[in-house]
């Protein structure tokens, strides 16, 4: 048996957000990032909508990017003393995964982090609150996924926690709320979304219900991202939802290891002053592991399938040259994006530069380790071919010096 879960309902389009007027409850806590969305007034209306709900609302902000396990406990201490039935996370993948995490011990305060870690292993939520996400980016959805990400600085490594207990009850995809993102942000979350498209795509666990979800998000990302990245903002508000259907597919397709990788090198030169943005990671590893999975028939032949939607190369061409056009297309977004190829090249801004943040013995020291951990990693199961440890530090070093895949 396989399960396909998504939201009970999707809010899209223009003014999206006033669905929060008809939210029926009592006690709401909208749980947030940074400052961007009080700057952009976002925050203020939901705030008010919830009220014109007839709901007592809260506020707890603050969640930084890359949300630790001490924000995740101090959040939920705030909810357990507060007792709200909805929690209503708006933002990027940051303040909306935290709140996922807050929302489980919320409901469980003796659940520890490890016990959230536990894949497929949350019990029944929903007995004190639901959820609703509000996205802010375009790229992680997390506000239609069964993930959060959260990050423990002592250890230096992102944990996925996976369950769809922890798919949201409604999920709100306002472009509006997209349409204020620094460019940067527009290529990094952009790039993370055609990520989730591609592993979902090839991933062991697709299916009929997520491959054309994956397949449209790859056309739709083709056609939108380097034009919203560039100011047009219809395809912005287009990317908005490309982003959301990428994440239905992954959600229940699960990712792959460009995923795995991301996690375990996105906070592991920290102490170094940086981090590898989620989404540029994603953009410098994809096309290698492209390569390494198309050594698979069965994923070479689904690349090939990408490819023909795509349009961008010859039908007749074959398999291998159909993987050659998406690697090199994919190389030529990062291009057009200002990201570069590999982790030598990253600089601490994410540009690209000479020598990035990424010392090379430093790389060289910790490579073992973050191989183990990347293995280790809750999205290499579904990925189309498995690795060895040597072959995933060999892939590593593909990713850090930018050299070619051949193997
Ligand atoms: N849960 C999932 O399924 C999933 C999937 C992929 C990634 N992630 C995780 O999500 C996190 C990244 O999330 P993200 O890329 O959405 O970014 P983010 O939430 O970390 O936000 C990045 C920055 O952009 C600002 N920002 C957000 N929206 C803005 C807007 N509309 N206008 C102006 N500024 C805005 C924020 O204030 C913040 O400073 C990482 O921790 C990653 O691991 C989760
Ligand atoms: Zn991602």
């Amino acid at each position: 048996m396989a399960r396909f879960t998504l939201p009970r309902d999707v809010y899209h389009g223009k003014d999206a957000l006033e669905a929060l007027k008809s939210f029926k409850g009592k006690k709401a806590i909208i749980c947030v990032g940074g400052g961007s969305m009080k700057r952009f007034g976002f925050l203020d209306k939901a705030e008010q909508y919830l009220k014109e709900a007839g709901m007592e609302v809260k506020i707890f902000d603050g969640i930084e990017p890359d949300p630790s396990v001490e924000t995740v406990m101090r959040g939920a201490e705030v909810m357990l003393e507060f007792q709200p039935d909805w929690i209503v996370a708006i933002g990027g993948g940051s303040p909306i995964d935290a709140a996922k995490a807050m929302w489980i011990k919320y409901e469980y305060p003796d659940c520890t982090f490890e016990d959230m870690c536990k894949v497929f292993g949350i019990p029944e939520l929903r007995k004190k609150a639901k959820f609703c996400a509000v996205s802010s980016t375009s790229g992680t959805a997390t506000e239609v996924t069964a993930f959060s990400i959260i990050t423990d600085y002592a250890k230096g490594i992102k944990y996925p926690i996976a369950d769809f207990e922890i798919t949201p009850d409604v999920a709100i995809v306002d472009p509006a709320l997209a349409q204020t993102m620094p460019k940067k942000l527009v290529a990094h979350t952009g790039m993370d979304a055609i990520t989730h498209a591609v592993e979902a795509y090839v991933s062991t666990a697709h299916c009929d219900y997520t491959d054309p979800l994956a397949i449209h998000a790859i056309e739709m990302i083709q056609n939108d991202l380097v034009d919203s990245y560039n100011g047009d903002t219809a395809a912005r508000d287009r990317m908005h939802n490309a982003q959301c259907l990428a994440g239905m597919a992954f959600s229940n397709a699960l990712l792959g290891i460009v995923h795995s990788m991301a996690h375990k090198t996105g906070a592991a030169f920290a102490d170094y002053g940086a981090h590898i943005i989620h989404g540029a990671a994603n953009a410098m590893y994809l096309p290698k592991v492209i390569a390494f999975n198309a050594k698979d028939e069965e994923a070479k032949k689904r690349y090939g399938v990408i490819v023909d939607y795509m349009g961008i190369a010859d039908s007749s061409a074959s398999d291998d040259e159909k993987v050659e056009a998406l690697i090199a297309y994919l190389r030529k977004m990062n291009d057009a994006l200002n990201i570069p190829h590999g982790i030598k090249y990253y600089g601490a801004d994410s540009y690209p530069t000479e020598n990035g943040f990424v010392p090379e013995d430093v790389f060289l020291s910790r490579l073992h380790d973050i191989a183990v951990n990347a293995i280790g990693d809750a999205c290499t199961g579904s990925n189309p071919r498995q690795p060895s440890v040597e072959e995933m530090e060999k892939l590593l070093k593909c990713c850090y010096y930018d050299t070619e895949v051949d193997f």
